[in-house]
């Protein structure tokens, strides 16, 4: 086996190689210094997949990766790989796993139908709604990252796990069990993409460390909102951690109402400091 990183996943690609003990193969983008001047893609694997189990890690967010995902599908098919997995640490487009209003697609269902094509297996983490899995046509399986939130928690002297809405309590649940805590939740309403609202709700916080746990964090909005909420009922301190942290729109600098904020690496960000590697390869590992 060997473990081929795209751009998006190069160190959680590099770690995954290191955990299950394989080659890591990196890749070319560029043909010539500069890349092509009509900003097209260009990938090019540096060392022989020739009848080899191939792991290809790439999140696909953003839009580009996507195409360079396929890419490297292509080169490792090309080159003769005895068999291709993809590791999508960040599922993107996963949120718009149905049609919601007339004239709509499902962009989960697209996006799964495309990436899959030259695969035949695939893992990925952390989907909004695990019924995407359907979508794809081979083996597809969500790992899971709570048990890394935990692991990164764990000795820091949470008192309280909390999920900002109810969709998300079975994370906190997760958490709060392995790291011996109790566990809430809020209720939220989102208002637009850029407005949360808490509902009035009594936590046992008071004088409490409290961790809020997510699946993805955006705008950081939810989180802000629940990180006030928490303060308003008397916590003593702040955290939050999310699998995916994509931090749009100045996400980070609004979240600096919390004491600490983490993510995975499977979006990679400045405080992206949680390894889901061990995790990805235990999936892998178990299933050969
Ligand atoms: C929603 O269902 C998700 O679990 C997250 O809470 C949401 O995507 C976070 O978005 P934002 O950071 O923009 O509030």
């Amino acid at each position: 086996m060997k473990v081929v990183g795209g751009s998006a996943s190069l160190n959680l690609a590099q770690n995954l190689a290191r955990v299950l003990g394989v080659d890591y193969i990196s890749v070319q983008h560029e043909k010539h210094p500069g890349g092509f001047p009509d900003g097209e893609q260009y990938v090019r694997l540096q060392a022989s997949v020739k009848g080899e189990d191939i792991v290809v890690v790439q999140t696909t967010h953003p839009d580009s990766k996507i195409i360079e995902l396929l890419l490297l599908e292509d080169a490792v098919r090309e080159g003769g790989a005895a068999s291709l997995t993809l590791v999508i640490p960040y599922f993107g487009y996963g949120r718009q796993d149905k049609k919601f209003e007339e004239g709509e697609g499902v962009s989960a269902r697209v996006l799964a139908k495309h990436v899959q094509v030259q695969a035949d297996a695939i893992y990925t983490m952390g989907l909004h709604n695990p019924s995407v899995l359907g979508y794809f046509d081979v083996p597809a399986k969500e790992v899971d990252g709570m048990p890394a939130i935990a692991r990164y928690l764990k000795g820091r002297g949470v008192d309280l796990v909390l999920s900002p809405d109810k969709g998300a309590v079975r994370h906190a649940k997760e958490v709060s069990e392995a790291i011996g805590a109790s566990w809430d939740w809020l209720e939220k309403e989102r208002i637009d993409s850029f407005t949360v609202r808490m509902a009035p709700k009594n936590l046992d916080a008071r004088g409490k460390r409290v961790a809020i746990v997510d699946d993805v964090i955006s705008t950081g909005r939810t989180i802000v909102s629940a990180a006030n909420a928490v303060k308003g009922q008397g916590a003593t301190g702040v955290m939050a951690a999310c699998l995916h942290g994509l931090f749009t729109a100045n996400a980070l600098e609004h979240l600096k109402v919390c004491d600490d904020v983490v993510s995975t690496d499977t979006v990679p960000s400045p405080v992206s400091k949680i390894s889901v590697a061990e995790d990805f390869a235990a999936a892998i590992k178990a299933d050969r």
